[in-house]
């Protein structure tokens, strides 16, 4: 059930009244429509038809257990990018052959854990360098065990015409993945590792990719490479290529013609059997496309300011509990939680946090000119709360689980004091 506004002007997430979500929990607080997000993992996992892929869900996005159970209930892996994160996953039940594993700088106890994962490790560590394979083939012959091993390339593919330079990992200057240049040299040290076995190959250009030609783009560099090395005689066990995350959403609500996730799939699969490579599996690796849209932020009108410059509204979330504006200069839409009972007129006010830093700033939106008791920030659901941090000393904001109607599961608000005793003690 999408976010919808009831006859009497209540904005309700998944049948949920999110003034009685308030009410009950406070603010800030992020609300998760979880059906809605299963929902969609299973319209993707749909789109490969049968077809041989894992759907490894970006942890990294929202690693809330209810988030990650319910994904994994309709379907999906793990993509993780640490240890913890790779707890996170295992202790959710996902199973350790359903998980990958990426990530510039892993240590040798995150490469134990992925190793030692149930009784035979993870689905695939994904090396990113040519140096982690001598240390990747040193743990896993400590561990006595043969490991699956990856490569995620660099496939030097620039999204940073589609999207923001912050989140476009694939382009040549950017620390991710092994250059393909080098691809080559790090297949021959994988297949002379005696304790690493060479089952996958793939790319992760970005995120927020609005255009499934230029996702193809990318995996067309990886079919490519896989493609050559299996004639070359190279990659006898090549079971996956992996197209990686990225499928863009609509953050303006005003784009519907956007590509779903399941268009981006059903493109690559079409490049990945033009490539004659029908027989390996698709991995994909999407994170915010799953999350996003089904999550906000809600939060309390502290107070207005009206200047001349402007007409600020304050209110208690800032960019300490959402940090995509102020890190991507990312616009969310927000709104007001209650219509207003009198004018409807409306005025363009200046949504604010309390954090005392300029980029504390969620933009100009069209809210009632009577300022709103309690707002919603939309699309919060992915790389929202995993990014909150207590700057300032504000306490880490909650987490409102929704499913079948009602608020099924609610985390603890901690009182600041924790904090305060913390920062007390530190150096004492
Ligand atoms: C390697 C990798 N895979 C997948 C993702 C998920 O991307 P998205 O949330 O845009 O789908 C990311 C995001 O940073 C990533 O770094």
């Amino acid at each position: 059930m999408p976010i919808v506004r009831d006859p009497s002007g209540l904005l309700r997430l998944g049948g949920v009244s999110l003034a009685e979500v308030v009410d009950r929990l406070g603010t800030p607080t992020y609300a998760y429509d979880v059906d809605a997000m299963a929902a969609g993992a299973r319209e993707l996992e749909a789109s490969f038809e049968g077809t041989p892929h894992l759907v490894a869900y970006a942890v990294k996005a929202n690693s809330a257990g209810g988030v990650v159970r319910a994904l994994a209930a309709a379907g999906c892996g793990a993509d993780v990018v640490s240890g913890a994160e790779l707890r996170v996953a295992l202790a959710c039940g996902i199973s350790p052959d359903r998980v990958i594993y990426n990530g510039v700088a892993k240590t040798d106890a995150e490469l134990d854990a992925a190793i030692g994962a149930g009784g035979s490790g993870i689905a695939a560590v994904q090396v990113e360098s040519v140096e982690e394979i001598a240390r990747l083939e040193a743990r896993a012959a400590a561990a006595g065990r043969t490991v699956r091993t990856g490569i995620r390339m660099n496939p030097n593919v620039d999204l940073r015409d589609v999207t923001h330079a912050n989140i476009a990992t694939g382009h040549d200057t950017a620390k991710f993945g092994v250059p393909r240049a080098d691809v080559g040299h790090a297949v021959e040290l994988l297949n002379a590792s005696p304790h690493l076995v060479f089952v996958g190959i793939g790319a992760h250009a970005g995120s927020q990719c609005t255009a499934t030609a230029k996702y193809v783009e990318s995996a067309r560099t990886v079919f490519d490479v896989a493609r050559a090395l299996r004639a070359d005689g190279k990659a006898r066990s090549l079971a996956y290529v992996n197209t990686g995350g990225g499928f863009a959403i609509d953050y303006t609500g005003d784009a519907p013609e956007r590509p779903r996730p399941a268009d981006f799939v059903r493109a690559i699969r079409a490049a990945k059997r033009e490539a004659g490579l029908d027989d390996l599996a698709s991995f994909v690796e999407p994170g915010r496309s799953l999350v996003a849209q089904h999550g906000l932020l809600l939060a309390r009108v502290i107070q207005s300011k009206v200047s001349a410059a402007a007409r600020w509204l304050m209110i208690d979330a800032g960019m300490n509990d959402l940090i995509r504006p102020a890190l991507y200069q990312a616009k969310h839409r927000v709104v007001a939680v209650e219509a207003p009972s009198g004018s409807a007129e409306t005025a363009r006010w200046r949504v604010v946090g309390p954090v005392c830093e300029s980029s504390d700033d969620f933009g100009e939106h069209v809210l009632p000119r009577a300022a709103p008791r309690t707002v919603a920030i939309l699309d919060a659901g992915a790389y929202g709360f995993v990014m909150a941090n207590q700057y300032n000393g504000r306490a880490l904001p909650v987490e409102a689980f929704v499913s079948d109607g009602r608020i099924a599961a609610s985390t603890q608000r901690r009182s600041p004091e924790s904090w305060v005793a913390e920062r007390v003690g530190a150096g004492a």
